[in-house]
Order: C-alpha cells, then structure tokens, then sequence
C-alpha cells in the first residue's frame, strides 16, 4: 500500500486488521500532529468503530492561552492527521467536530464505515507525517515552487480557514515587528517565562513532550525583517550546535497568516486542521515552515494584526515558508499513554 510504517505503528496479521488495531495504527500517528510547546493537548477513545479525540485541559497552557484557543488548533491538527491515517488504510473518515455542546473537551468524533482507496496525494501527505519538523531560522534565497501556495490556499479553504499571504515590504515588517514585540514582552513576563520553562526539557531529559534541545538552534538566526523566535533555552546555551546559522541574516521566506471568520473552538479546530493539512503539504514539496504565535497570545497585539492586516478575520497562526537543512529532533508521547478504551482502560494493542 507504501503507507509510510514504522516498527511500533504496523499493522500486522493476516487478513483486515481489526478496530483496535485501526485505532491504534491512527492515533500512532495522529501524535505526530504539531502542538504548541509540544504539548500534545490530546487523548482518545476507542469504542468500536468509532475514535474520540479529547482535548487535554491539563496540558492547556493556562497563561500563555487562557481561552484553549492553541490547545483546539493542536487538536484540530491531530484530527486532520488522524482522518489522513483512516485514508492511508482505505476507510473513509466520517467525522463530527464537536459533536456535544455539553462536553466542550470532546474535539471530534470519527468513525469509518465506508472504504475507498486512498488517493496518491493523500498517501504522499500521510508519507511526511512523521517527517516533517517545525523549522526555527532562516531560509535558503530560493523561491518556493510557484504552484505551492495556490494549493496552500485551497487546501486551507476547504478544512474552513484561510490562508493570507503577507505582500510588501511594508506588511511583513510590520508583522515581523509585532512578532519582535510580543516576544519581548512574553519574555518579561514571569508567569508566562514560568510556564513556557516548564516546557522545555534540558540536555539528556527523557521527557517525551516539550520542546527538547535537538529541536532548536544554539544559536538563533536573524531574519530579514527579522522575525524572532522563542527563547526556549533562556540562557541556558541549549539548542543543537550541528547547524552552522548564517551571521548574515537570511531570508524570512513567504511570510503568511492562517484566519479564520469567527473566532468560537470550531474555528480553532479548522485552523488546526488547515494548519497541518498545509504543513504535509509543504514538506511534500521540500518547503520548510515556522511558526510563530507569540503575536497572537497578547490580546492587543492580536487585535491590532486582524484589523491592519487580516480585514477583520481572526489571525490564528503566523508562519513563514521557505527552504532549508532541516536538523530539528522532536518527541512524543507514546501512542498506547494516550489511548483509552471508552471505559477508561489503556488500550494496548501489537507493538505498544
Ligand atoms: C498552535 C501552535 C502554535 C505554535 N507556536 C509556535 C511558536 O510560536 N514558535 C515555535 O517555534 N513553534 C511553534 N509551534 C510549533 C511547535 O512548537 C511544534 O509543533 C512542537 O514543538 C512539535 O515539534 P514538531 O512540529 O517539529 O513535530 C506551534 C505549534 C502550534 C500547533
């Protein structure tokens, strides 16, 4: 089927796998969806034929993100990948976002009754779940592929965001400036420093979620306009010394905004499902992206961005695309510690 498997994510056995292991085989790779900090706000249940994805409101990061707004666009890039691992298998995903007013953590429900092959585009998507990485710096001076951000665009429209490219010099300096400040700010304010500190593992930690140091550069790369990055290691000296930064600044590649109309947690979810529908998207082709919420977590600063430049839509990520070596390491969670049974017991199954 050249489904991209790895020891631990394989389904075995003769004949059609069973429920469990479908349900195991998805959410094996519905953890590798990008999340804030790496939290993996997620659990699921498995209860036949049917997965439950759950946003996680231990790990919602309280100051950072009071409402869950970044917990539900990590969720909502879980769903697109688990929906993407049902395709990989031949079913066909129904899935309901949201589906109980009452149970607000209760991100989707996705069952598959139905089977059809999947299409080449969405075994070459679910090929690069695994690989893709979130890239910290600088890009190469290459242009990305010309046909790249109209699929970009589409794709995002059709899980119910937009995707706005930033034009001209004088929009993406003013983004990038609004990144710079609402980094600064983020970084002197305790709470917030506090709370993104307990999210960064240190050298050798064995932590499998956070940002470990095998996922940033020692370091950081100036771009031009110059759009900074998290301060993860706080003087620390972590960070990966393989790659080499450039002390010339480099490109901040094509800078764009992934908006929603509305601003309620089914949009959240649908930006999290554009979010990692573009990001497979882009690693099909070779294209790098950042990502950049710092903006987006200071009230003001989100405000003034939708109005000056998002005609009044919500932004609800920055991210820039470009070319680049990419060294970044990440972790997980182990699929089996975040998969229950509906009655509430670890469900375990093959490898796990
Ligand atoms: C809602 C959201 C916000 C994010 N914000 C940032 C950010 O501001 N800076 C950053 O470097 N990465 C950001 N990320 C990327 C995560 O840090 C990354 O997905 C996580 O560490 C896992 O690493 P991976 O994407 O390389 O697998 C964000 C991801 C999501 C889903």
């Amino acid at each position: 089927m050249g489904i991209d498997s790895r020891p631990g994510d394989r389904l075995t056995g003769p004949g059609q796998p069973s429920v469990e292991e479908i349900a195991a085989y998805v959410v094996a790779a519905a953890v590798w969806a990008p999340s804030v900090h790496n939290t993996q706000p997620w659990w699921f249940s498995a209860d036949g034929q049917e997965l439950r994805l759950h946003a996680d409101a231990g790990r919602q990061l309280r100051v950072a993100d009071p409402r869950g707004r970044e917990m539900m666009i990590s969720c909502g890039a879980a769903l697109f990948t688990a929906r993407l691992a049902l395709r990989s298998l031949g079913c066909v995903p129904q899935t309901c976002v949201l589906p109980d007013p009452g149970e607000p953590l209760l991100v989707a429900r996705v069952s598959w009754q139905r089977r059809a092959a999947a299409a080449e585009y969405e075994q070459r998507l679910y090929g690069q779940v695994r690989r893709r990485r979130t890239h910290r710096g600088g890009f190469d001076p290459v242009p990305i592929p010309p046909d790249l951000v109209a699929m970009l665009q589409s794709g995002a429209k059709r899980d119910g965001a937009m995707l706005r490219i930033v034009r001209g010099a004088g929009n993406r300096a003013v983004l990038a400036a609004a990144v710079e400040t609402a980094e600064q700010a983020l970084e002197l304010d305790g709470l917030y420093a506090r709370e993104l500190a307990s999210w960064v593992a240190p050298p050798g930690s064995t932590r499998r979620d956070g940002v470990p140091p095998t996922a940033y550069s020692a370091r950081p790369e100036f771009t031009l306009p110059y759009f900074p990055g998290r301060d993860f290691a706080k003087g620390h000296r972590w960070g990966s010394a393989e790659s080499s930064p450039s002390a010339a600044p480099r490109s901040a590649g094509l800078v764009g905004m992934l908006t929603t109309a509305g601003d309620r947690p089914i949009d959240w979810v649908n930006a999290g499902q554009a979010l990692q529908r573009a990001l497979l998207t882009c690693a099909i082709c070779g294209v790098a992206a950042a990502l950049h919420s710092q903006p987006l977590e200071r009230a003001r600063l989100r405000e003034f961005i939708r109005t000056q430049l998002c005609d009044g839509a919500y932004p609800q990520l920055v991210l820039r695309f470009g070319t680049a070596t990419q060294t970044a390491v990440s972790v997980r969670r182990t699929p089996a510690s975040v998969l229950f049974a509906t009655g509430g017991e670890h469900l375990t199954i093959g490898h796990e």
